[in-house]
Formats: structure tokens, C-alpha cells, sequence
């Protein structure tokens, strides 16, 4: 099995201003700084991230967007542009589920986004994940290979060892009803395998494949004592400077790789 660096990025959603997501990251860098063997990201909004950028810097905590444009430039009121971020992040989650529902995003758009962000230097960290109705539909399969196949696209092989995905089930986002260790890990198995049948084996072993939905400190180490789960996506949790630093710790423990 490839050493995959596990990968922990806290999603902070809309909330927090500049001040509080100041004070936010200050209250956990240190702690965060110190926990090797795990890549952390944390994903303020799009106007904290200068100033958090500038906070991190010289830190081994890296900075994520949470959404992008799918042009490089343009008339887009209030959009958010690649070209802004690529000095500011390491990382931009697309295809949230959230961005999906409430903002119309399709795989489709989703693609052109990913390409984007890869052309720039900034690691996309693609989601995708099956609703209520279509996981008791017995559908999670068939939905997570649509997204996966649409949202990673027309990718050069070599490409997808730089992409993290991470599978979030929307019935498990914000619910406080997680996937199960071994239901998130036989998704992301499947996932793993698709990867293997778009861009080969050597691609499909070193992508990270995060899981996300209520993840906490309590049930994190369930999530990563499965073999297939590099990571987690961490929405609510990750707005609790004890609860990510707790989550981070653990993975570590668990699933630190020795650098
Ligand atoms: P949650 O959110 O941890 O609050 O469930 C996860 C996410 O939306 O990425």
C-alpha cells in the first residue's frame, strides 16, 4: 500500500469574520505547528484569508479556499477568480455539496474548476458524496461515480497524485449522523478503484480520499482506522480550536506518516 500523507482541512463554511477567524487561528497555531506527519489545511472565507494567510505564513499550516471561479477573469460580479488565490492558497475545495445544492454547481462546472486550480498550483480538494433520498435509493454507487467521473474529467494522469477527494455523504453534513469507519471506507474503496479505471493504478494508490460529514474528535479515529481513508473534511468541529486540534492529533497518531 503507498504511504499516503493524511490529510485533516477544516471547512469553516460562512461563518467568522477577519477578527474572529484571527482569533480562531491563533488559538490553535501552535498546537497545529507542532503535529507532524499530517498535512493541515483550514479554509476561512474568501475575506479572512489575506489576513489569515499572513498569520500563517512561516507556519507549516496551509490555507484553503472554498470555492473558485471557473474563469480565470470576467464580468462575474462577485466572483472569485484562481488568479486571486493561487498567491494566497494551497488548496480550494470545489464541488462542495453545499455549492452544488444551493448555487446549481454540475460536474460539469465543477471540471472546468478543477483544470483550473491544477493549471494554477492549488490543490483541489474535490467532494462529492450521495444525498438521503439516493443512498436509501440504494443509488450511493451509481451517484458517486457520475460526480467522480464528471468532476475529474479530461485530467492528465499524472495530474490526480496532487488531488485530494473527499467523500461526503449529504445526509452525514452537519447532522451529527456520520457514516460508519467501514460505510465510509467501502465507498471510498469504490472510489479508489474508479480512480484506477480513469488514470491507472499508480494514480489511484497515491490520490488522498477524505471522508467528511459530522467528523469530531470522538468518532475520528474510527474514520481513520479504516485502510482506504487518508483524511477528513471537517465542517462544525473544525470552528473549535480543541475539538481540530484534537482531530489533528489523533490522525498523527493514528495515520502519521514519518517524514
Ligand atoms: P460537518 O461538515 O463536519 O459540519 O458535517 C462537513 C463539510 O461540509 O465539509
Amino acid at each position: 500500500m503507498a504511504m499516503r500523507k493524511p490529510i485533516i482541512a477544516g471547512n469553516w463554511k460562512m461563518y467568522l469574520n477577519v477578527d474572529q477567524s484571527i482569533d480562531l487561528i491563533e488559538e490553535m497555531l501552535d498546537d497545529l505547528d507542532e503535529i507532524q506527519g499530517v498535512d493541515k489545511v483550514v479554509c476561512p472565507s474568501y475575506v479572512s484569508l489575506a489576513p489569515v494567510a499572513e498569520y500563517l505564513e512561516g507556519s507549516s499550516v496551509k490555507l484553503g479556499a472554498q470555492n473558485a471561479h471557473w474563469e480565470e477573469a470576467g464580468a462575474y460580479t462577485g466572483g472569485v477568480s484562481v488568479l486571486m488565490l493561487e498567491d494566497l492558497c494551497q488548496y480550494v475545495i470545489l464541488g462542495h455539496s453545499e455549492r452544488r445544492q444551493y448555487f446549481n454547481e454540475t460536474d460539469e462546472l465543477v471540471n472546468r474548476k478543477v483544470r483550473l486550480a491544477i493549471a494554477h498550483n492549488i490543490k483541489p480538494i474535490v467532494c462529492i458524496g450521495e444525498n438521503l433520498e439516493q443512498n436509501e435509493a440504494g443509488r450511493t454507487e451509481e451517484v458517486v461515480s457520475t460526480q467522480l467521473r464528471g468532476s475529474l474529467a479530461g485530467l492528465d494522469p499524472g495530474q490526480v497524485p496532487g488531488l485530494v477527494i473527499a467523500y461526503e455523504p449529504v445526509w452525514a453534513i452537519g447532522t451529527g449522523r456520520a457514516a460508519t469507519g467501514e460505510g465510509a471506507n467501502a465507498v471510498i474503496a469504490m472510489v479508489r478503484r474508479l480512480v484506477g479505471d480513469m488514470y491507472g493504478a499508480e494514480a489511484a494508490d497515491a490520490v488522498r480520499i477524505q471522508y467528511g460529514g459530522s467528523v469530531k474528535s470522538s468518532n475520528i479515529a474510527e474514520v481513520l482506522s479504516q485502510p482506504e481513508i487518508d483524511g477528513a473534511l471537517v465542517g462544525g468541529a473544525s470552528l473549535k480550536a480543541d475539538e481540530f486540534v484534537s482531530i489533528v492529533q489523533q490522525a498523527a497518531e493514528i495515520r502519521g506518516s514519518k517524514e
